[in-house]
């Protein structure tokens, strides 16, 4: 079975001041959530699409979902996790305990707030995760990336054609995305804060797919502002 679970277990802090997660905030004329939402329910190939989001707001997510999409049986809201990771695993452990793993079960893990993912990023994640245990989404790097270990001078410019952004999705086999995150000691588990670089740092092969420009996470004002210019554009259909 292919799961998606949709990470909207956060507060989103660096925000600023709004009365609620930025997820649930206006985009267009649904909330950034909904359109998400919207995008892995048009894969005839997703069995339940889960979402993950704090406990307080589990019912309003549920009454959202009532007024924008409708009654949904694919649909299944479930606590998140106190971090990114957590939210993940809770989503494996749902599925485990309430609807039956199996060894190839697999699932397509993305932020809620990046709601221009498209059908054809979910289509190529769930291709990839076929070969490979772990999928990551990504774009190349378009400016030069710097490192500065200090914050004071740099401490190193990596080759820019070796380097790439990390988008969402990411995909996983379930069982072994499990397994590998049991591994972790719970220092690792408050670092690795990257589900792919959970499997990169225990030395497991990462596949990855082209993202797109516009499959943008909505972090700041700054980006619901691009992010309003690109569905008013029309940027995420080219
Ligand atoms: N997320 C989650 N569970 C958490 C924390 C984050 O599912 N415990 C989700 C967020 O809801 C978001 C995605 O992970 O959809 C990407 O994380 P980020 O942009 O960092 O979201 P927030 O943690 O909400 O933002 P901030 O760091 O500004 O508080």
């Amino acid at each position: 079975m292919i799961y998606a679970e949709i990470l909207a277990g956060g507060v989103g802090k660096r925000m600023g001041n709004t009365d609620m997660p930025k997820q649930f905030l206006m985009l267009g004329n649904k909330p950034i959530i909904i359109h998400t939402v919207e995008q892995f329910l048009l894969v005839p190939e997703i069995a339940k699409v889960l979402i993950g989001c704090p406990k307080d707001w589990m019912g309003y997510m549920s009454d959202l979902v009532l007024k924008y999409i409708g009654t949904n049986e694919k649909i299944i809201i479930i606590e998140g996790g106190k971090d990114r990771n957590g939210t993940i695993m809770n989503g494996c452990k749902y599925i485990e305990d309430t609807l039956g793993l199996a060894e190839k079960d697999v699932i397509i893990t993305h932020d809620a707030v990046r709601p221009f993912v498209d059908y054809r990023i979910i289509e190529d994640n769930i291709k990839c995760v076929k070969k490979y245990d772990a999928v990551d989404t990504i774009i190349p790097a378009a400016d030069t990336i710097v490192e500065s270990k200090d914050g004071k001078i740099l401490s190193d410019i990596p080759r820019r054609d070796f380097l790439y952004l990390g988008q969402t999705p990411q995909t996983f086999k379930i069982k072994e995305l499990m397994k590998t995150f049991d591994t972790l000691t719970s220092e690792e588990k408050e670092i690795l804060t990257d589900a792919c670089k959970i499997f990169v740092v225990k030395k497991k092969e990462v596949g990855f797919v082209r993202g797109e420009e516009y499959n943008l996470k909505v972090t700041t004002m700054h980006d619901l502002k691009l992010a309003n210019a690109i569905l008013e554009v029309g940027l995420n259909h080219d």
